[in-house]
């Protein structure tokens, strides 16, 4: 195959050649000045790996557990939103088969274009259910509940989203998104704004921007799966997480598509990883595109990362086939990274192999 990229970030450019400009920039964008989207990929490069040498790497063993999950490698698929726009007749279910097939978790977004039931039945992946929460606390209690049915093993609660970034890509485009397929028969998601982006209208109107700390005590009334806060971006915040008894903290700025200026998700992990002093694992996600860039966290304290973009860059390339490859090449990427940085096991990977700009002022 002449077109075969040799590494997740080609699969950027067959994205954009293979989808309608509306759809590339919705996944591809990110809010106002677009600085954290940025941010999130520059960070990563501003962090040099130490090297141990004279290790037996001859067996390089990459599984871990998530919440007790095993899985092959620390690496989830990220939450995001509506595969439809990148492969219509596959959707959701094409990327939860790439996560089954390559022993995987699966994140699925609240904002799916394939319902719960019908990823929960297309493959046997363990899977993550993100969500938000509406105005209508009736209708995310129902998700939660659908999820719980079907299987799904944790609540991925968004926190950073209390109404839509400034996202001016999809306000030029006019942006409509599909319906979303939870809700078909219950309403429909399809809010009009020829202004601007209907995405930005749907959330206005559905989006509950009261959500607080205290209604972490609702959601674990109406669930009994382990809860993750996805958002947060401080000690303080990591603090108030465990206070409120959630099984675990997702490092995340919503792949710059949130607040803009935040600042990168890898410049702030070790924070968070040092404020929660090993009582619930931390995850990470933003800018992940590299086996070096998933060492890199592990090394801050993340116990595994989430990938987002490429994803759907490999869906909207080549199906399911494409999501595959990215899983596949950012493993294998990863093994070589252990091998050559002299960790055969994920356990003997330490802060003292990675360097940061911090650690240079020092
Ligand atoms: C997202 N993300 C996201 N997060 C979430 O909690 N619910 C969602 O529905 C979505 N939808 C979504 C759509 C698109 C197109 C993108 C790019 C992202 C955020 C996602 O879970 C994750 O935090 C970032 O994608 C991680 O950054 P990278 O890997 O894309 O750089």
């Amino acid at each position: 195959m002449g077109n075969e990229p040799v590494n997740v970030k080609e699969y950027q450019e067959l994205a954009k050649q293979a989808l309608p400009k509306m759809n590339y920039d919705y996944f591809a964008g990110g809010s106002e000045d677009q600085h954290t989207l940025r941010e999130n990929n520059d960070a990563f490069q501003r962090i040099i790996i130490l090297p141990r040498i004279l290790v037996d790497v001859s067996k390089i063993d990459m599984s871990t557990t998530i919440l007790g999950y095993k899985t092959s490698a620390p690496i989830m698929i990220a939450p995001t939103s509506m595969h439809k726009l990148a492969h219509p007749e596959g959707r959701e279910i094409l990327t939860a088969k790439a996560a089954a097939a390559c022993n995987v978790i699966m994140g699925l977004s609240f904002s799916s274009t394939c319902t719960i039931e019908e990823v929960a039945s297309s493959c046997n992946a363990v899977r993550f259910f993100q969500l938000y929460v509406f105005k209508r606390r009736d209708l995310s209690a129902l998700m939660v509940k659908r999820a719980e049915m079907n299987g799904f093993k944790a609540i991925l609660l968004t926190a950073d989203t209390p109404k839509l970034g400034r996202r001016e890509a999809d306000i030029k485009n006019k942006m409509i998104a599909p319906q979303l397929k939870n809700f078909e028969g219950l309403f429909s998601t399809k809010v009009d704004d020829s202004d601007g982006s209907n995405l930005e209208a749907f959330a206005s109107r559905f989006m509950d921007p009261s959500l607080s700390w205290k209604d972490i005590a609702w959601l674990k009334s109406i669930t009994n799966l382990p809860i993750l806060i996805k958002g947060v971006l401080t000690r303080e915040d990591a603090i108030k997480a465990m206070e409120v008894g959630v099984e675990g903290i997702i490092v995340s700025n919503h792949g710059g598509r949130q607040l803009d200026y935040v600042p990168a998700t890898i410049a702030v992990l070790e924070e968070v990883v040092a404020a929660v002093e090993g009582r619930i694992p931390v995850l990470f996600d933003g800018g992940i595109r590299r086996g070096t860039d998933v060492f890199k966290a592990l090394a801050l304290g993340a116990r595994a990362v989430m990938v987002g973009r490429p994803i759907i860059y490999g869906l909207a390339a080549k199906g399911e086939y494409g999501v595959r490859r990215v899983i596949e090449m950012l493993k294998d990427e990863l093994e070589l990274t252990l091998a050559l940085a002299g960790c055969p096991t994920l356990n003997d990977i330490t802060r003292k192999h990675v360097k940061t700009q911090t650690d240079n002022q020092h």
